[in-house]
Protein backbone atom coordinates (compact mmCIF):
# COMPACT_ATOMS: atom_id res chain seq x y z
CA UNK A 1 0.00 0.00 0.00
CA UNK A 2 1.08 3.77 -0.58
CA UNK A 3 -0.11 6.62 1.25
CA UNK A 4 -1.48 8.83 -0.87
CA UNK A 5 -3.91 11.70 -0.79
CA UNK A 6 -6.65 11.62 -3.34
CA UNK A 7 -6.55 14.33 -5.69
CA UNK A 8 -4.81 18.15 -5.62
CA UNK A 9 -1.25 17.06 -7.33
CA UNK A 10 0.38 14.26 -5.53
CA UNK A 11 0.43 11.80 -8.14
CA UNK A 12 1.21 7.95 -7.87
CA UNK A 13 3.46 5.88 -9.98
CA UNK A 14 2.99 2.01 -9.24
CA UNK A 15 3.80 -0.82 -11.40
CA UNK A 16 3.30 -4.35 -11.19
CA UNK A 17 5.87 -5.90 -13.10
CA UNK A 18 9.19 -4.13 -13.47
CA UNK A 19 10.00 -1.47 -16.37
CA UNK A 20 6.10 -1.35 -17.10
CA UNK A 21 5.74 2.09 -17.04
CA UNK A 22 6.74 4.28 -19.21
CA UNK A 23 9.36 7.03 -18.26
CA UNK A 24 8.94 10.69 -19.14
CA UNK A 25 6.22 10.41 -21.49
CA UNK A 26 2.34 8.90 -21.02
CA UNK A 27 1.58 7.85 -24.15
CA UNK A 28 5.05 7.01 -25.89
CA UNK A 29 4.73 5.53 -29.10
CA UNK A 30 5.53 2.05 -28.57
CA UNK A 31 4.48 1.35 -24.18
CA UNK A 32 6.95 -1.24 -22.44
CA UNK A 33 5.63 -4.89 -23.92
CA UNK A 34 3.14 -3.24 -26.28
CA UNK A 35 0.44 -2.52 -23.49
CA UNK A 36 -2.13 -0.41 -24.02
CA UNK A 37 -1.73 3.65 -22.35
CA UNK A 38 -5.30 4.39 -21.85
CA UNK A 39 -6.36 7.94 -19.94
CA UNK A 40 -9.00 7.83 -17.07
CA UNK A 41 -10.55 11.37 -16.77
CA UNK A 42 -12.08 12.03 -13.28
CA UNK A 43 -12.55 15.77 -14.20
CA UNK A 44 -12.64 17.95 -17.43
CA UNK A 45 -9.58 17.93 -19.06
CA UNK A 46 -9.55 22.12 -18.25
CA UNK A 47 -10.61 21.73 -14.76
CA UNK A 48 -8.26 24.43 -12.15
CA UNK A 49 -5.18 21.68 -11.48
CA UNK A 50 -5.94 21.81 -7.57
CA UNK A 51 -9.70 19.70 -9.23
CA UNK A 52 -7.85 17.91 -12.06
CA UNK A 53 -7.93 14.53 -11.86
CA UNK A 54 -6.53 12.07 -13.62
CA UNK A 55 -4.31 8.56 -14.28
CA UNK A 56 -2.96 7.08 -17.10
CA UNK A 57 -3.19 3.01 -16.99
CA UNK A 58 -1.09 0.69 -18.90
CA UNK A 59 -3.22 -2.91 -19.55
CA UNK A 60 -3.21 -5.46 -21.54
CA UNK A 61 -5.96 -4.69 -23.57
CA UNK A 62 -7.82 -1.35 -24.52
CA UNK A 63 -11.29 -0.89 -22.09
CA UNK A 64 -12.40 -0.30 -25.83
CA UNK A 65 -12.43 -3.92 -26.68
CA UNK A 66 -15.85 -4.89 -25.49
CA UNK A 67 -19.24 -5.68 -27.68
CA UNK A 68 -22.20 -3.63 -26.77
CA UNK A 69 -23.98 -3.25 -23.87
CA UNK A 70 -27.57 -4.84 -23.13
CA UNK A 71 -29.86 -3.83 -20.51
CA UNK A 72 -28.75 -6.13 -17.15
CA UNK A 73 -31.75 -7.26 -15.69
CA UNK A 74 -30.57 -9.17 -12.49
CA UNK A 75 -31.04 -6.16 -10.26
CA UNK A 76 -34.18 -4.05 -10.35
CA UNK A 77 -34.12 -2.14 -7.09
CA UNK A 78 -30.96 0.04 -8.24
CA UNK A 79 -31.46 3.22 -9.50
CA UNK A 80 -30.16 6.99 -9.80
CA UNK A 81 -32.01 10.46 -9.17
CA UNK A 82 -34.28 12.05 -9.89
CA UNK A 83 -36.34 10.63 -7.34
CA UNK A 84 -39.47 10.80 -8.86
CA UNK A 85 -41.47 9.80 -5.79
CA UNK A 86 -43.58 11.81 -3.47
CA UNK A 87 -41.46 13.00 -0.41
CA UNK A 88 -43.24 13.85 3.24
CA UNK A 89 -41.15 16.38 6.05
CA UNK A 90 -41.56 12.83 8.23
CA UNK A 91 -38.55 11.87 10.21
CA UNK A 92 -37.79 8.03 8.89
CA UNK A 93 -35.70 5.04 10.25
CA UNK A 94 -35.04 2.09 9.93
CA UNK A 95 -33.73 -1.40 11.04
CA UNK A 96 -30.74 -2.97 9.61
CA UNK A 97 -31.27 -4.52 6.58
CA UNK A 98 -31.30 -8.43 7.05
CA UNK A 99 -29.07 -10.82 4.91
CA UNK A 100 -30.78 -12.88 2.44
CA UNK A 101 -31.26 -16.47 2.10
CA UNK A 102 -29.36 -17.46 -0.85
CA UNK A 103 -26.68 -16.48 -2.77
CA UNK A 104 -26.61 -12.72 -3.88
CA UNK A 105 -23.20 -10.88 -4.79
CA UNK A 106 -22.27 -6.80 -4.60
CA UNK A 107 -23.73 -6.04 -7.40
CA UNK A 108 -27.29 -8.41 -7.02
CA UNK A 109 -26.76 -7.11 -2.98
CA UNK A 110 -27.28 -3.56 -3.43
CA UNK A 111 -30.29 -1.28 -2.88
CA UNK A 112 -31.60 2.06 -3.55
CA UNK A 113 -32.82 3.69 -0.37
CA UNK A 114 -32.37 7.49 -1.01
CA UNK A 115 -30.71 10.38 -2.86
CA UNK A 116 -31.39 13.27 -4.52
CA UNK A 117 -30.41 15.62 -7.49
CA UNK A 118 -30.06 14.45 -10.69
CA UNK A 119 -27.39 12.21 -12.37
CA UNK A 120 -27.56 13.44 -15.59
CA UNK A 121 -26.87 17.16 -14.24
CA UNK A 122 -24.01 15.91 -12.00
CA UNK A 123 -25.96 17.34 -8.92
CA UNK A 124 -26.78 15.41 -5.53
CA UNK A 125 -26.15 11.50 -4.68
CA UNK A 126 -27.44 8.03 -4.73
CA UNK A 127 -27.49 6.33 -1.53
CA UNK A 128 -27.67 2.65 -1.28
CA UNK A 129 -27.28 -0.18 1.34
CA UNK A 130 -25.78 -3.73 0.36
CA UNK A 131 -26.38 -7.12 1.41
CA UNK A 132 -24.20 -9.78 0.25
CA UNK A 133 -23.67 -13.40 0.51
CA UNK A 134 -21.42 -14.52 -2.36
CA UNK A 135 -18.00 -13.00 -3.64
CA UNK A 136 -18.72 -11.50 -7.47
CA UNK A 137 -17.01 -14.68 -9.40
CA UNK A 138 -16.85 -14.42 -13.29
CA UNK A 139 -18.06 -10.45 -13.49
CA UNK A 140 -16.82 -7.06 -12.65
CA UNK A 141 -19.01 -3.62 -11.97
CA UNK A 142 -18.19 -0.24 -12.19
CA UNK A 143 -20.72 2.74 -11.84
CA UNK A 144 -20.38 6.07 -14.81
CA UNK A 145 -23.10 7.61 -12.15
CA UNK A 146 -20.66 8.45 -9.44
CA UNK A 147 -18.21 7.59 -7.60
CA UNK A 148 -18.88 5.06 -4.72
CA UNK A 149 -18.13 5.81 -1.09
CA UNK A 150 -18.14 2.16 0.47
CA UNK A 151 -19.14 2.36 4.43
CA UNK A 152 -19.06 -1.41 5.60
CA UNK A 153 -20.27 -2.31 9.19
CA UNK A 154 -21.14 -5.96 8.86
CA UNK A 155 -18.21 -7.82 7.13
CA UNK A 156 -15.27 -7.18 5.35
CA UNK A 157 -14.58 -6.67 1.14
CA UNK A 158 -11.75 -7.21 -0.61
CA UNK A 159 -12.36 -5.13 -3.65
CA UNK A 160 -10.47 -5.97 -6.77
CA UNK A 161 -10.28 -3.04 -8.88
CA UNK A 162 -8.22 -2.10 -12.01
CA UNK A 163 -6.21 -0.37 -10.46
CA UNK A 164 -5.17 -2.39 -7.62
CA UNK A 165 -7.00 -4.15 -4.35
CA UNK A 166 -8.24 -2.51 -1.43
CA UNK A 167 -8.91 -4.48 2.01
CA UNK A 168 -11.57 -2.84 4.16
CA UNK A 169 -13.63 -3.76 7.12
CA UNK A 170 -15.97 -2.07 9.36
CA UNK A 171 -14.82 1.57 10.57
CA UNK A 172 -12.88 1.74 7.61
CA UNK A 173 -14.62 3.42 4.15
CA UNK A 174 -13.01 3.03 0.56
CA UNK A 175 -13.97 5.30 -2.43
CA UNK A 176 -13.84 3.97 -6.00
CA UNK A 177 -13.64 6.61 -8.42
CA UNK A 178 -16.44 6.79 -11.69
CA UNK A 179 -15.86 4.73 -14.44
CA UNK A 180 -13.34 2.43 -12.04
CA UNK A 181 -13.73 -1.49 -12.81
CA UNK A 182 -14.04 -3.65 -9.83
CA UNK A 183 -15.12 -7.13 -8.16
CA UNK A 184 -15.90 -7.19 -4.65
CA UNK A 185 -14.77 -10.71 -2.83
CA UNK A 186 -16.34 -11.47 0.91
CA UNK A 187 -13.48 -12.58 2.90
CA UNK A 188 -16.53 -13.62 5.59
CA UNK A 189 -18.67 -14.81 3.41
CA UNK A 190 -21.86 -12.14 3.99
CA UNK A 191 -21.20 -8.26 4.22
CA UNK A 192 -23.58 -5.63 4.85
CA UNK A 193 -23.37 -1.79 4.67
CA UNK A 194 -24.07 1.61 3.02
CA UNK A 195 -22.84 3.15 -0.29
CA UNK A 196 -22.91 6.88 -1.26
CA UNK A 197 -22.75 7.08 -4.83
CA UNK A 198 -21.65 11.00 -5.38
CA UNK A 199 -23.06 12.34 -8.69
CA UNK A 200 -21.26 15.83 -8.01
CA UNK A 201 -17.65 17.26 -7.71
CA UNK A 202 -15.31 14.27 -6.25
CA UNK A 203 -14.85 13.98 -2.37
CA UNK A 204 -12.02 15.89 -1.43
CA UNK A 205 -10.80 17.12 2.04
CA UNK A 206 -12.42 19.66 4.07
CA UNK A 207 -10.61 23.27 4.35
CA UNK A 208 -9.38 23.51 8.34
CA UNK A 209 -9.51 27.95 8.90
CA UNK A 210 -8.70 28.38 11.70
CA UNK A 211 -7.51 24.33 12.92
CA UNK A 212 -4.84 25.41 11.80
CA UNK A 213 -2.24 22.79 8.93
CA UNK A 214 -3.58 19.52 11.13
CA UNK A 215 -6.57 17.98 12.37
CA UNK A 216 -9.73 15.96 10.98
CA UNK A 217 -8.86 13.16 8.69
CA UNK A 218 -5.06 13.61 7.85
CA UNK A 219 -3.74 13.76 4.33
CA UNK A 220 -1.12 10.93 5.10
CA UNK A 221 -3.81 8.35 6.07
CA UNK A 222 -5.47 7.91 2.90
CA UNK A 223 -4.30 4.60 1.32
CA UNK A 224 -4.45 3.83 -2.61
CA UNK A 225 -3.06 0.19 -3.80
CA UNK A 226 -0.35 -0.95 -6.00
CA UNK A 227 -0.77 -1.95 -9.12
CA UNK A 228 -2.01 -5.28 -9.54
CA UNK A 229 -3.42 -7.12 -12.55
CA UNK A 230 -5.38 -10.60 -13.97
CA UNK A 231 -3.82 -11.69 -17.05
CA UNK A 232 -6.96 -14.19 -17.71
CA UNK A 233 -8.47 -15.12 -21.03
CA UNK A 234 -11.60 -15.92 -19.74
CA UNK A 235 -15.35 -14.94 -20.32
CA UNK A 236 -16.00 -12.23 -18.09
CA UNK A 237 -19.10 -10.71 -17.22
CA UNK A 238 -19.35 -6.64 -17.46
CA UNK A 239 -21.88 -4.66 -15.11
CA UNK A 240 -21.87 -0.61 -15.57
CA UNK A 241 -24.95 1.44 -14.05
CA UNK A 242 -25.37 4.63 -16.54
CA UNK A 243 -28.15 7.25 -16.06
CA UNK A 244 -29.61 5.03 -13.56
CA UNK A 245 -30.06 1.55 -15.53
CA UNK A 246 -27.50 -1.16 -15.12
CA UNK A 247 -26.08 -3.05 -18.45
CA UNK A 248 -24.44 -5.80 -19.25
CA UNK A 249 -21.57 -7.37 -21.92
CA UNK A 250 -19.19 -10.17 -21.76
CA UNK A 251 -15.90 -10.04 -22.73
CA UNK A 252 -13.36 -12.46 -22.86
CA UNK A 253 -11.12 -11.61 -21.01
CA UNK A 254 -10.75 -10.27 -17.03
CA UNK A 255 -10.99 -6.58 -17.48
CA UNK A 256 -8.78 -5.80 -14.07
CA UNK A 257 -5.55 -6.18 -16.82
CA UNK A 258 -3.97 -2.80 -15.86
CA UNK A 259 -0.21 -3.37 -15.10
CA UNK A 260 1.00 0.08 -14.18
CA UNK A 261 -0.22 2.80 -13.41
CA UNK A 262 0.07 6.71 -12.56
CA UNK A 263 -1.59 10.12 -11.77
CA UNK A 264 -4.24 10.80 -9.34
CA UNK A 265 -7.08 9.43 -9.55
CA UNK A 266 -7.49 6.16 -7.53
CA UNK A 267 -9.59 3.88 -5.51
CA UNK A 268 -8.38 4.88 -1.84
CA UNK A 269 -8.96 3.97 1.96
CA UNK A 270 -9.41 5.34 5.33
CA UNK A 271 -9.62 3.67 8.77
CA UNK A 272 -12.35 6.01 10.52
CA UNK A 273 -10.12 5.27 13.60
CA UNK A 274 -7.86 7.75 12.92
CA UNK A 275 -9.65 10.84 12.88
CA UNK A 276 -8.38 13.44 14.81
CA UNK A 277 -11.78 14.40 16.64
CA UNK A 278 -11.81 18.14 17.46
CA UNK A 279 -14.35 19.67 19.79
CA UNK A 280 -14.59 21.89 22.47
CA UNK A 281 -12.39 22.37 25.73
CA UNK A 282 -15.01 24.69 27.61
CA UNK A 283 -18.12 24.91 26.69
CA UNK A 284 -20.67 24.43 24.46
CA UNK A 285 -20.15 22.09 22.17
CA UNK A 286 -19.30 22.79 18.27
CA UNK A 287 -21.14 22.35 15.05
CA UNK A 288 -20.96 18.13 13.72
CA UNK A 289 -19.17 20.00 10.58
CA UNK A 290 -16.04 19.69 13.29
CA UNK A 291 -16.69 15.90 12.11
CA UNK A 292 -16.34 16.20 8.80
CA UNK A 293 -14.17 13.73 6.97
CA UNK A 294 -14.68 14.18 3.53
CA UNK A 295 -16.43 17.05 1.23
CA UNK A 296 -18.13 16.99 -2.28
CA UNK A 297 -18.60 20.82 -2.42
CA UNK A 298 -21.29 22.11 -4.69
CA UNK A 299 -21.30 25.49 -6.59
CA UNK A 300 -22.45 27.66 -3.95
CA UNK A 301 -18.87 28.02 -1.33
CA UNK A 302 -19.58 26.24 2.00
CA UNK A 303 -22.93 24.43 1.13
CA UNK A 304 -21.97 20.53 0.04
CA UNK A 305 -23.82 18.85 -2.39
CA UNK A 306 -22.45 16.21 0.29
CA UNK A 307 -20.39 15.85 3.37
CA UNK A 308 -19.59 12.59 4.69
CA UNK A 309 -19.52 13.01 8.50
CA UNK A 310 -18.64 10.57 11.46
CA UNK A 311 -19.11 10.41 15.47
CA UNK A 312 -16.16 8.99 16.82
CA UNK A 313 -15.41 8.10 20.23
CA UNK A 314 -14.27 11.12 21.69
CA UNK A 315 -13.97 13.02 25.02
CA UNK A 316 -16.41 15.12 26.15
CA UNK A 317 -15.20 17.63 28.79
CA UNK A 318 -17.44 20.50 28.67
CA UNK A 319 -18.60 22.78 31.64
CA UNK A 320 -22.30 23.91 31.92
CA UNK A 321 -23.10 22.14 28.87
CA UNK A 322 -25.64 19.61 27.55
CA UNK A 323 -23.50 17.47 25.70
CA UNK A 324 -25.49 15.50 23.34
CA UNK A 325 -26.24 17.05 20.04
CA UNK A 326 -28.67 19.62 20.84
CA UNK A 327 -32.36 20.10 19.33
CA UNK A 328 -31.86 21.41 15.81
CA UNK A 329 -33.54 22.23 12.52
CA UNK A 330 -30.94 22.76 9.35
CA UNK A 331 -31.07 24.05 6.00
CA UNK A 332 -28.84 20.50 4.74
CA UNK A 333 -30.66 17.29 4.90
CA UNK A 334 -29.21 14.26 6.67
CA UNK A 335 -29.02 10.72 6.53
CA UNK A 336 -27.59 8.89 9.51
CA UNK A 337 -25.97 5.20 9.88
CA UNK A 338 -24.17 3.46 12.65
CA UNK A 339 -21.36 1.36 12.15
CA UNK A 340 -20.44 -0.03 15.55
CA UNK A 341 -21.63 0.60 18.84
CA UNK A 342 -24.36 3.32 20.24
CA UNK A 343 -25.42 6.88 19.37
CA UNK A 344 -24.94 9.37 22.10
CA UNK A 345 -28.21 11.24 21.16
CA UNK A 346 -30.20 7.68 20.64
CA UNK A 347 -31.12 5.07 23.82
CA UNK A 348 -32.76 2.71 21.59
CA UNK A 349 -34.04 2.07 17.72
CA UNK A 350 -30.61 3.34 15.95
CA UNK A 351 -28.79 0.02 16.33
CA UNK A 352 -25.87 -0.63 13.96
CA UNK A 353 -27.02 -1.14 10.12
CA UNK A 354 -29.48 0.88 10.82
CA UNK A 355 -30.62 4.48 9.17
CA UNK A 356 -32.44 7.57 9.92
CA UNK A 357 -33.43 10.43 7.85
CA UNK A 358 -33.71 13.89 9.05
CA UNK A 359 -34.63 16.34 6.14
CA UNK A 360 -34.52 20.18 5.53
CA UNK A 361 -36.17 22.64 8.81
CA UNK A 362 -37.81 19.24 10.35
CA UNK A 363 -36.88 19.07 13.76
CA UNK A 364 -34.95 16.66 16.05
CA UNK A 365 -32.37 16.06 17.97
CA UNK A 366 -32.17 13.45 21.29
CA UNK A 367 -34.52 11.19 22.08
CA UNK A 368 -36.77 12.06 26.20
CA UNK A 369 -34.20 9.30 27.51
CA UNK A 370 -30.92 10.85 26.27
CA UNK A 371 -32.12 14.09 27.18
CA UNK A 372 -32.95 13.50 30.82
CA UNK A 373 -29.71 11.74 31.45
CA UNK A 374 -27.87 14.81 29.95
CA UNK A 375 -29.47 17.51 31.94
CA UNK A 376 -28.89 15.00 35.01
CA UNK A 377 -25.24 13.98 34.19
CA UNK A 378 -22.68 15.54 36.61
CA UNK A 379 -20.52 16.73 33.99
CA UNK A 380 -16.79 15.42 34.82
CA UNK A 381 -14.51 14.52 31.64
CA UNK A 382 -16.35 11.42 29.72
CA UNK A 383 -14.80 9.29 27.34
CA UNK A 384 -17.35 8.29 24.60
CA UNK A 385 -16.89 4.40 23.65
CA UNK A 386 -18.00 1.78 21.47
CA UNK A 387 -19.56 4.13 18.56
CA UNK A 388 -19.21 5.20 15.19
CA UNK A 389 -22.58 7.06 13.98
CA UNK A 390 -21.77 8.98 10.17
CA UNK A 391 -24.29 10.99 8.77
CA UNK A 392 -24.30 11.48 4.37
CA UNK A 393 -24.94 15.71 4.60
CA UNK A 394 -26.92 17.61 1.90
CA UNK A 395 -27.71 20.57 0.54
CA UNK A 396 -30.93 19.10 -1.41
CA UNK A 397 -34.09 17.17 0.31
CA UNK A 398 -32.81 13.61 0.58
CA UNK A 399 -35.90 11.38 -1.06
CA UNK A 400 -36.29 7.96 0.31
CA UNK A 401 -37.48 5.72 -2.50
CA UNK A 402 -40.20 3.31 -2.80
CA UNK A 403 -38.70 0.35 -1.46
CA UNK A 404 -37.33 2.03 1.54
CA UNK A 405 -40.71 3.91 2.21
CA UNK A 406 -42.89 0.30 2.05
CA UNK A 407 -39.89 -1.44 3.28
CA UNK A 408 -41.43 -3.54 6.93
CA UNK A 409 -38.22 -2.15 8.48
CA UNK A 410 -39.08 1.62 8.95
CA UNK A 411 -40.19 2.05 12.10
CA UNK A 412 -43.99 3.20 12.32
CA UNK A 413 -43.35 5.02 15.68
CA UNK A 414 -40.23 6.42 15.16
CA UNK A 415 -42.20 10.12 16.21
CA UNK A 416 -42.48 8.53 20.22
CA UNK A 417 -38.69 9.28 19.99
CA UNK A 418 -39.61 12.74 20.83
CA UNK A 419 -43.00 12.05 22.66
CA UNK A 420 -43.37 12.52 26.68
CA UNK A 421 -41.36 16.00 26.96
CA UNK A 422 -42.54 17.81 30.09
CA UNK A 423 -43.66 21.40 29.23
CA UNK A 424 -41.20 23.92 30.80
CA UNK A 425 -42.71 25.50 33.83
CA UNK A 426 -42.29 29.21 34.16
CA UNK A 427 -42.62 30.41 38.29
CA UNK A 428 -42.61 33.85 38.64
FE1 LIG B 1 -29.30 16.50 12.80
Amino acid sequence: MLNYFPGFGNHVSTEAIADALPIGRNSPQKVPFGLYAEQLSGSAFTAPRAENRRSWLYRLRPSANHAPFARYEGNSSLHSGPFPEPVSPNRLRWDPTPLPSRPVDFVDGLTTWAGNGDVGAGTGIGIHLYAATASMAGRCFFSADGELLIVPWDGRLRIESELGVLDVEPQTIAVIPRGVKFRVVLPDGAARGYVCENYGAAFRLPDLGPIGSNGLANPRDFETPAAWFEDADQQTELVQKFQGGLWTTTLDHSPLDVVAWHGNLAPYRYDLRRFNTINTVSYDHLDPSIFTVLTSPSDTPGTANVDFVIFPPRWAVAEDTFRPPWFHRNVMSEYMGLIHGVYDAKEGGFVPGGASLHNCMNGHGPDKASYEKAVAADLKPVKIEQTMAFMFESRYVIRPSSAAMDSPLCQPDYDDAWGGFQKAVIQR
